[in-house]
This record gives structure tokens, sequence and C-alpha cells, in this order.
């Protein structure tokens, strides 16, 4: 479904992701980690037409490198940011519908936005103000944005930092029925492995713009360059 093809990007002397080849399968979960500063952020912003690069962008066997963001929103592949970015004055309602113009040529569909809302579970804050949400609302409000532009590839930004317990398993819960019951291809970079074993049939490691290793995250765990270079000691 979507094909990376030598993705290269420079910052000045940088080189923030280097040659990265990657494919991601229709109806996959497929798990991206590494250390800080490793490139996955500039990734997403790469894939979602932020910025220009080097290499191929190829979804459903168009190339879509080199459009502008809006483009590649109505393709199908819509993402959220690491620190949720929201307009504090919005209602809850008003925020779906932002994403909702967002993806389509015509105007807001109000039907399916009120779909998306149930689905996150903010039926009930719905005229609230997005400002007045605690964090896992406002996570939850970023993803039904990201979903009212009804993509079929939804890229999420270490959905979990920053959250307890609880919340994450409410997150992943959330994640699960967007991917089996909405049937949309999840690509997640996330620090909290477990999520990641429970969540992903595929995982990819990168560090300093580099693929170390991607398969099963069982398997992607146990590998010793994963191990060493990632992970660490203790988690060994
Ligand atoms: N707009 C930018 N200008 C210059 N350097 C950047 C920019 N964005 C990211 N970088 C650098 O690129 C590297 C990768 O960053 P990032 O993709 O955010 O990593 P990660 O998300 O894996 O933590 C870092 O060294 C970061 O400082
Ligand atoms: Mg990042």
């Amino acid at each position: 479904m979507l094909q990376v093809e030598g993705l290269t990007k420079r910052f000045g002397a940088l080189i923030a992701v280097n040659d990265l080849s990657f494919h991601v399968e229709a109806g996959q979960v497929f798990g991206i980690a590494g250390p800080n500063g490793a490139g996955k952020s500039t990734l997403y912003n790469l894939i979602t037409g932020n910025y220009s690069y080097e290499g191929k962008v190829v979804l459903d066997g168009r190339d879509i490198s080199g459009m502008p963001p809006h483009r590649i929103a109505r393709r199908g592949i819509s993402r959220t940011f690491q620190i949720p970015e929201i307009f504090p004055s919005l209602t809850v309602e008003e925020t779906v519908h932002v994403g909702s113009r967002f993806g389509s040529r015509g105007g807001v569909d109000v039907q399916h936005a009120s779909e998306i809302i149930d689905v996150v579970g903010l039926g009930e804050e719905l005229y609230q103000k997005t400002g007045a949400l605690n964090l896992l609302g406002k996570k939850k409000l970023m993803i039904g944005a990201a979903l009212a532009t009804k993509p079929k590839i939804l890229m999420l930004d270490e959905p979990m930092a920053g959250s307890n317990t609880t919340e994450i398993l409410s997150l992943m819960e959330l994640i699960k029925k967007i991917n089996q019951d909405l049937g949309v291809t999840i690509i997640i970079i996330e620090h909290f492995m477990k999520v990641l074993t429970d969540l992903a049939q595929v995982l990819m490691i990168i560090e300093s713009g580099t693929l170390v290793c991607s398969g099963k995250p069982a398997e992607v765990i146990q590998d010793e360059r994963v191990v060493k270079s990632y992970l660490g000691d203790s988690y060994a």
C-alpha cells in the first residue's frame, strides 16, 4: 500500500533520514522505534509532504513524492503530532469538522464527523472547548480530527507520550478499534516497546536516520543490534 524508497533528508550537514526504504501493507499496524533524534518524526514530515527530500514515496501504486500536504491528505494519509496540536478556542465538534474539510474538496461530512466523534469517545464533550480537555481527551481529539479526513493510513507520532497506564490502555483500545473496525492502516512511532509488541505486526528500528532492522516485533526486540544500540543492557 505504501512504499518508501531511498528516502533521504539533509538539514545542512546533518542527514536526518538516510536512504531509508520500507513498505507497509494494507490493514497492517506498522511500528517504528528508535532513540531520540533517530529521524522518526522527520520521516513522517517527509511522507506527509512537509519537506522536500530525495527518494520516492508511492501510495497504492501512485508516486506522491513532492505533493503538497493537502493533496497527500486527500490521497488518504493523515497524521497526528507528538504534542497534541489543537485550537483551544474551538469546540470538539468544530475541531473534527476542520479535519473533515481538510480531507475533502467539498464541505464537511457531518454524518461521518459524528461517527468519528463516537469512535474516539468524545460524544459527551461535543460542545466543550478543546482547551478544557485533559491530555487523554486532547489526544483522542487529535486522532479524531485526523480520522475525519477519511484516511487509508493513519500515522501516529508517539501517541502514548506523557500518558499513565490507564490512558495508555485506553489509547491502545482506540488504535485497535481504528485498525480493525474502521479498516485503517496504522503507522505508529512509539517509545513504549510493550505497546508496539502488542499492536504491531511489523516493527522497524531506525537509528541516525538509518534502518537497523525490521520484522516481527517479538523477533526484532531480541535482535542483538537492537538490544545494543537502542534498548540498552538493562532491557536485555
Ligand atoms: N527542521 C529541522 N531543521 C534542522 N534539523 C532538524 C529539523 N527537524 C529535525 N531535525 C534534526 O533531525 C534529527 C532527527 O530529528 P527527529 O526526526 O525529530 O527525531 P525523532 O523524532 O526520531 O526523535 C535530529 O537531529 C533533529 O535535531
Ligand atoms: Mg519525534
